[in-house]
């Protein structure tokens, strides 16, 4: 548009005038090729601009009486126009016209990676689910009943002193059994699935397990086991024997050897700790087995009877049928840290990299 003197000054003529400039910035302002700095100098360009020239050629000369009509549209565009350059600076340049360069390198993905932990525990659920075992979880947050009382740790019974733990506060008012605490193992689970569940039973129960320990490279006040439980009629020690050294050798290799030591859990009689010949030296000695020649891995023994007894007790307080009638009815448990485990499979010294969240250490693992 170029602007020749106006002629109608009547307010509709001039309302038509003004907004043929004001689409035409707008039209400036949608293009795809629009520059800011431009269209700044373009409309506000002290001697070039375009409104210089409207005030030129509409207001300056128009006659007295219309001024008022004409300044009020003009100012109105101008506001308009400023305010337009004041976004489009603030807006990053369009990229038009720039070209990809498809010879730069990309950019990367880090690939994540299942952690040492996760993939341990894993690998040892697979050993137990080829011979049959199912997996059963179960809460972090338990009661007393279920992590304690249950599994033969009667309360004030110096054997929760081993599994000293954080309880939640402010439980005063409540039965000790059901007073809620972080479960020192995954066997709260054991009691969980026999409440359900009539036997035969085959499970395995991974988990993560908390307990009052003092940080160090061996501890850790959260760590991790997978347990073990299988109940069903003629269940021997000797079934317990062939199961976990199958476990050991599916797991380690098969030049892997077991043994049996007498131990003490409140919730199986008899208990024993399983070693497993060293597997850095196969048991000749070594600084990792002390010179032993044999590494502690395990905990296991034959379910006390006191606990399918607290099973029974249970059931029927929820009116369900007795099904561990101890007469007929016996099993085998298990358990074992995957903490130490994956340590020894990925020789990590400390326990508390796995905890630390430190990539350097976690992308090993991808
Ligand atoms: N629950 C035991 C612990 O955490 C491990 C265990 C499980 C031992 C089953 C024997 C039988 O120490």
């Amino acid at each position: 548009m170029d602007f020749s003197q106006l002629t109608d000054f009547s307010p509709s003529s001039l309302d038509a005038a003004f907004a043929a400039v004001e689409a035409e910035a707008r039209a400036q302002l949608a293009a795809p090729d629009f520059d800011a700095e431009a269209f700044r100098l373009a409309w506000l360009g002290r001697k070039q601009g375009r409104l210089k020239a409207i005030s030129d050629a509409w207001l300056k000369s128009a006659p007295a009486d219309a001024k008022r009509l004409i300044g009020q549209r003009f100012n109105a565009l101008k506001e308009a126009i400023e305010a337009a350059v004041e976004t489009a600076a603030a807006r990053p340049k369009a990229a038009v016209g720039t070209t990809i360069d498809i010879t730069l390198p990309g950019i990367a993905q880090r690939i994540g990676a299942e952690h040492a932990l996760v993939r341990t525990m894993q690998e040892i659920v697979t050993v137990f689910e080829r011979m049959g075992y199912s997996v059963g979880l179960g809460p972090e947050v338990e009661t007393d009943f279920y992590n304690f009382e249950a599994l033969n740790f009667p309360p004030n019974h110096p054997a929760r002193d081993t599994q000293d733990t954080l309880v939640i506060a402010n439980q005063e008012n409540k039965l000790a059994r059901e007073r809620l605490l972080m479960r020192t193992h995954t066997s709260p689970v054991q009691i969980r699935s026999m409440i359900q569940q009539d036997p035969p039973l085959r499970l395995v129960i991974p988990g993560k397990v908390h307990r009052n320990d003092a940080a160090d490279a061996t501890h850790s006040p959260v760590f991790h086991q997978v347990e073990g439980l299988c109940v069903d009629v003629n269940i021997t020690f000797s079934d317990l024997k062939g199961t976990l050294d199958h476990a050991m050798k599916a797991f380690f290799g098969s030049g892997v050897k077991t043994r049996f030591f007498p131990s003490f859990f409140p919730f199986t009689e008899p208990s024993a700790d399983v070693q497993i010949s060293c597997i850095f030296c196969n048991g000749k000695g070594c600084r990792k087995c002390k010179h032993s020649g044999w590494i502690e891995l395990l905990g296991c023994g034959m379910v006390d009877p006191a606990v399918f007894e607290a099973v029974d007790k249970k059931r029927a307080e929820l009116g369900r049928e007795p099904a561990y009638n101890t007469r007929r009815i016996s099993g085998f448990a298990f358990g074992m840290g995957v903490d130490r485990i994956a340590m020894m499979k990925y020789g990590i010294s400390d326990i508390g990299l796995l905890y630390s969240g430190d990539v350097r250490f976690l992308e090993q693992f991808a």
